[in-house]
């Protein structure tokens, strides 16, 4: 595991990750998007983890966005290839399981928009948003400008993406960037709470949530809606189903296998 991500596993089923590099406010560099890429990779196929949550160290920021230090002799070519090649973006969209991003400060630029691509977004009140690329002459480029005006319409994307203005938690919630805050110093405990919460139940019912709650930004209405029956109805071959409604019937705790 390298310096500038962490893993926990607590509880065997929840996988926090913290990016640690909290002198550079956690900007996304090279190697943070490598260590992503390999981490996700494990954890995908760690069968006892069924929760993500991606944090950054320290108090002060979640991800200040790209590290601009690595923009100064960057050329065209090589930008183009290395956003197609460490698409960590997309990679944390299509993750078979649950992220929350546990936004603890500063989420700006590829930090907002690693933030968009996670499932839920849960920030400190102390938090501030934003996407102030333009400042530097160019545009977001980890999906800011499809995933941010999916979240919270045109006109209030335009409005961030043009003026790189950042905003606050309050506004953020108000514009549903973000889905719950909390007080700073409970943002741990009460996103942990959520993702326990997520973690104790089906992990095929998750992925299945997950993809069909994917599948109605990436579909038509009724292919979107072909693709949840599709989902549903196989669900009901699992023993996580078999699990679910037994254990109602019986008045007890579920305890689901992902099988
Ligand atoms: N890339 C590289 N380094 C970054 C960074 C980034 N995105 N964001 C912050 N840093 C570095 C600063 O250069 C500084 O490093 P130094 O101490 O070696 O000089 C350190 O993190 C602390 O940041 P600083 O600017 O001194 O803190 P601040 O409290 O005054 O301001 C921010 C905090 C986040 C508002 C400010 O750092 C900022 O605007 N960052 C850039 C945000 C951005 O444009 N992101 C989009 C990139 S595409």
């Amino acid at each position: 595991m390298s310096e500038v991500l962490l893993l926990e596993k607590l509880e065997g089923r929840i996988g926090v990750l913290t990016v640690n590099r909290p002198d550079k406010m956690n900007a996304l560099n090279r190697e943070v998007r490598e260590s992503l890429f390999e981490t996700l990779e494990a954890l995908r196929h760690d069968d006892e983890v069924r929760v993500v949550v991606i944090t950054g160290s320290g108090d002060r920021a979640f991800i200040a966005g790209a590290d601009i230090a690595e923009f100064k002799d960057a050329g065209a070519v090589e930008q183009y290839r290395s956003m197609q090649e460490s698409n960590i973006y997309s990679l944390m969209e299509d993750f078979p399981k649950p992220i929350i991003a546990m936004i603890n400060g500063y989420c700006l630029g590829g930090g907002c928009e690693l933030s968009m691509a996670c499932d839920i977004r849960i920030a400190s009140d102390r938090a501030k948003l934003g996407q102030p690329e333009v400042n530097l002459g160019i545009i977001p480029g980890g999906g800011g400008t499809q995933r941010l005006p999916r979240l919270v319409g045109e006109g209030r994307a335009a409005l961030l993406i043009m003026s790189g203005t950042l905003i606050g938690a309050d506004e953020a919630l108000d514009i549903g960037l973000v889905d719950s805050i909390f007080p700073a110093d409970e943002l741990r405990d009460r996103t942990l709470e959520i993702a326990r919460t997520i973690a104790s139940k089906s992990p095929i019912a998750l992925q299945a949530a997950k993809e069909s709650i994917l599948a109605a930004r990436r579909m038509p209405l009724d292919e979107g809606l072909k693709f949840e029956r599709a989902w549903f109805g196989l669900l009901f071959s699992t023993q996580d189903k078999n699990e679910g409604v037994g254990a109602f019937l019986e008045k007890r705790d579920p305890e689901f296998t992902g099988r």
